[in-house]
């Protein structure tokens, strides 16, 4: 079968380690969805150490779990589920899933609901009872991801992100995990 006819093969997990190869598409995939524009946090990519050490540095905190997707095998998207402090005993049924991307060259394939899939997963296998997000108002095609997947606007900010000297608004929402 020619190469341009044939299926990627989309494969999505939650990992523990960054092994072999992984830190290095996990940067490359990184740089080009904040070249991109891709809310990540970061306007524009960090040095390339910085960036190896907040991935290597999300491995080592307790409360972030690392969910990857890979296209042919290659790291192509992440995003974080963030746990609530132990002192928040109030809030100890509530996780946060953020940091969510997909490389632009791994758009389209449908790769963004299995992410979406494996967190809820992961979440509710943590006996989680509802996931938070928030995202700029801006990012038109993940905001119909989330509702696509089920989550709900709970509110807007209207200065949620400052990006070239605008304040950009930003939506909250939330699901409930059955
Ligand atoms: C939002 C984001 C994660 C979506 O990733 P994605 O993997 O391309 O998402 P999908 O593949 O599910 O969908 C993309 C489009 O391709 C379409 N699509 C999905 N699978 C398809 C397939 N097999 N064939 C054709 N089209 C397909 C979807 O319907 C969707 O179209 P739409 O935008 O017109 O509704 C990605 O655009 C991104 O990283 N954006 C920047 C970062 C960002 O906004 N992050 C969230 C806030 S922090």
């Amino acid at each position: 079968m020619p190469e341009t006819t044939r299926k990627p093969i989309i494969t999505v997990e939650t990992i523990t380690n960054l092994e072999n190869g992984d830190l290095h598409e996990l940067c490359d995939a990184t740089e080009v969805a904040i070249e991109d524009g891709g809310g990540f946090g970061w306007l524009k990519p960090p040095a390339r150490k910085l960036l190896e050490d907040y991935w290597r540095g999300v491995m080592l905190i307790p409360e972030r779990v690392l969910i990857v997707g890979r296209v042919d095998g290659v790291v192509a998207s992440s995003c974080q589920i963030v746990r609530p402090p132990k002192n928040n005993e109030a809030q100890k049924f509530t996780c946060q899933l953020t940091t969510f991307f997909v490389a632009p060259w791994a758009r389209g394939h449908g790769l963004a609901p299995g992410m979406l899939d494996e967190a809820e997963a992961f979440s509710r296998s943590e006996g989680f009872k509802t996931i938070t997000l928030d995202v700029r108002a801006t990012q038109d095609s993940a905001i119909r991801r989330y509702e696509g997947a089920g989550f709900t606007r709970f509110g807007t900010h209207p200065k949620y992100a400052l990006v070239d000297g605008d304040y950009i608004p930003g939506y909250y929402y939330f699901k409930e995990i059955k």
